[in-house]
């Protein structure tokens, strides 16, 4: 999927689609870059080596996409399956887009991409947690249908504040 606007910083054409081997180096470079800020992944360095990021990104029970934006990826989004019987009708959502290209349509056009994803592959619920201070984000996963289903107190410090632990999840009931 190829879309424009207006206000990006560099080229002015974003390109969503599935990752590719090749690609682990710039979704390590944009993982890094949106931990190095500190106030909205759990992380504070990406775990995956570019050899690991390659294996899971083959992995067909897995969804990785990308923003391309140039040469850059400008967003990354995982959907991790369940592993189990009992949980494999469910899936684990994790986003992010950089700085300087939010707020423009890209983390939108992920997560759509992903529920249709998970709907053709009779995934039934998908999973994220997010801060209870990244109000953009939450405000993103409401407008795609996402509800709360609880909240985890003080489950962070962040900045020297305690954060809560929002939970959200999105169901398709008609995958039975
Ligand atoms: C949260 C995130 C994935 C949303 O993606 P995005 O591309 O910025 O969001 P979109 O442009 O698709 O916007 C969708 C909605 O999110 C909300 N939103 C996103 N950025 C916003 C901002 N800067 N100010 C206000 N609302 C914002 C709005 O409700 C927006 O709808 P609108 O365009 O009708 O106002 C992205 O901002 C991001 O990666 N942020 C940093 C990392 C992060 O927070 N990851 C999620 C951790 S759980």
């Amino acid at each position: 999927m190829i879309f424009r606007h207006a206000e990006a910083e560099t080229s002015s054409v974003d390109i969503i689609r599935e990752a590719k081997p090749s690609d682990a180096r710039g979704i390590i470079n944009c993982m890094q870059s949106v931990m190095d800020e500190r106030v909205f992944l759990v992380g504070e360095y990406y775990m995956w080596t570019e050899k690991g990021e390659q294996d899971r990104i083959r992995n067909p029970d897995d969804l990785t996409v990308v923003c391309q934006n140039g040469d850059s990826i400008v967003g990354v989004l995982t959907l991790q399956r369940g592993y189990y019987r009992k949980n494999r009708h469910t899936a684990q959502l994790g986003i992010a887009v950089s700085a300087g290209h939010r707020h423009m349509g890209i983390g939108t056009k992920l997560i759509s991409y992903a529920t249709d994803w998970a709907r053709s592959r009779g995934i039934r619920k998908i999973n994220l947690e997010v801060f209870s201070t990244n109000q953009n984000a939450i405000a993103a996963y409401r407008k795609l249908g996402f509800k709360v289903e609880g909240v985890r107190k003080n489950q962070f410090i962040i900045e020297g504040a305690y954060v809560d632990d929002v939970l959200m999840s999105l169901e398709f009931p008609d995958q039975g």
